[in-house]
């Protein structure tokens, strides 16, 4: 019998602190109307002073863990994709580990920016199928306002924190049905943090520096062929979709990519108006919104694309 991984657990946690976009008006030469018209965002979540990925990822997967029924010492493998780690080492999957009291089985993260929480799913599957992990924790979560400028118009105003889960475990029946992963690092300088630490001092620009419009029409270039490339590996229409659940960094490039593939709006799931782009948490905090709101149901197709600096993107099509 051929093995499978489904996703039978879902989660999310948004840290209390909201920041809307008027508050940003006092602080940045911005608008609301600006950043509403432009990017569909009206507020983000900041984490707490004390709050680190780790402790947004960890409310994550409890709730994760709890909605598959299982105990947290089920889980064999945890992958926290994470552009924004508590430390340069332990990794953060480590840290997460420790606090959801588990010893044994792997633990590490995957960097892929935005489209890490698609690379980690694969990478999980992977695992399942070959029979290494029988339960995995599969995490995005980020502190990613750490990285901006807070008085830089053209990045601050897009980003906010969050974390989201989904236990991904072994299955008799489909599951994910596909993942495709891309990456290509001439892309690098379109969407970088140049700095670093070095001997124990920051070396280079620490925060968030974009082209703006060139990240657009990328995104939405591979957006849309990434979901085409998803769709003719599986022998499928994008009507057969039944819900397409895109990184969530601006509704313009989700509308234009929903309009590229001729699917309407009514089948995407849109939650950036509330919390920004989170980076790797955002495809995970959709799709568990899609899920308690009841959008989501046992059985249905969902399409989920990334697109994130390096350049990587990728999909993952599954059923639920
Ligand atoms: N408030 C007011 N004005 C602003 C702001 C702001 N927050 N930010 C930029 N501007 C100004 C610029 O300075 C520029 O002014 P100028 O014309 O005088 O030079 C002007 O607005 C640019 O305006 P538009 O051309 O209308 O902006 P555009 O429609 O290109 O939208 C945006 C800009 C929102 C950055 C868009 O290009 C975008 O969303 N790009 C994708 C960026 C993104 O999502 N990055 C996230 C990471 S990538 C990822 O996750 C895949």
């Amino acid at each position: 019998m051929t093995t499978f991984s489904k996703i039978i657990g879902v989660g999310s946690y948004l840290p209390e602190t909201t920041l809307s976009n008027a508050e940003l008006e006092k602080s940045v030469d911005t608008s609301d109307e600006w950043i509403r018209t432009r990017t569909g965002i009206e507020s983000r979540h900041i984490h707490a002073p004390h709050e680190t990925t780790s402790d947004l990822a960890f409310h994550a997967a409890q709730k994760a863990i709890q909605h598959a029924q299982l105990a947290n010492t089920d889980i064999d493998l945890i992958i926290v994709a994470t552009t924004t780690p508590d430390m340069v080492f332990p990794s953060t999957a480590c840290l997460l580990q420790q606090k959801l009291g588990i010893h044994h089985g792997a633990a590490f993260d995957i960097q892929a920016v935005c489209t890490g929480f698609v690379y980690a799913l694969s990478v999980a599957d992977l695992f399942i199928k070959s029979g290494q992990a029988t339960n995995a924790l599969v995490v995005g979560a980020e502190t990613f306002t750490n990285l901006l400028n807070w008085q830089d118009r053209n990045t601050c105003v897009l980003f906010g924190d969050g974390a989201g889960a989904v236990v991904l475990s072994k299955s008799n029946d489909p599951g994910i049905l596909s993942t495709h992963l891309h990456a290509d690092g001439k892309y690098a300088d379109m969407l970088c943090v140049p700095g670093h630490v070095m001997n124990g001092e920051t070396s280079g620009n620490p925060t968030v520096t974009m082209d703006g419009g060139a990240v657009f029409k990328f995104a939405v270039k591979v957006l849309s062929q990434v979901s085409l490339e998803a769709l003719t590996h599986n022998a499928m229409t994008i009507d057969q979709v039944d819900w397409l659940i895109p990184h969530q960094a601006n509704i313009r490039i989700i509308e234009a990519t929903a309009d590229k593939l001729k699917l309407p709006m009514s089948k995407v799931i849109v939650t950036v108006q509330k919390h920004g782009n989170t980076s790797a948490a955002s495809i995970p905090l959709a799709l568990d919104e899609g899920v308690r709101t009841g959008r989501i149901k046992p059985g249905q197709t969902c399409l989920l694309v990334g697109v994130g600096g390096g350049f990587t993107w990728g999909s993952a099509l599954l059923k639920f």
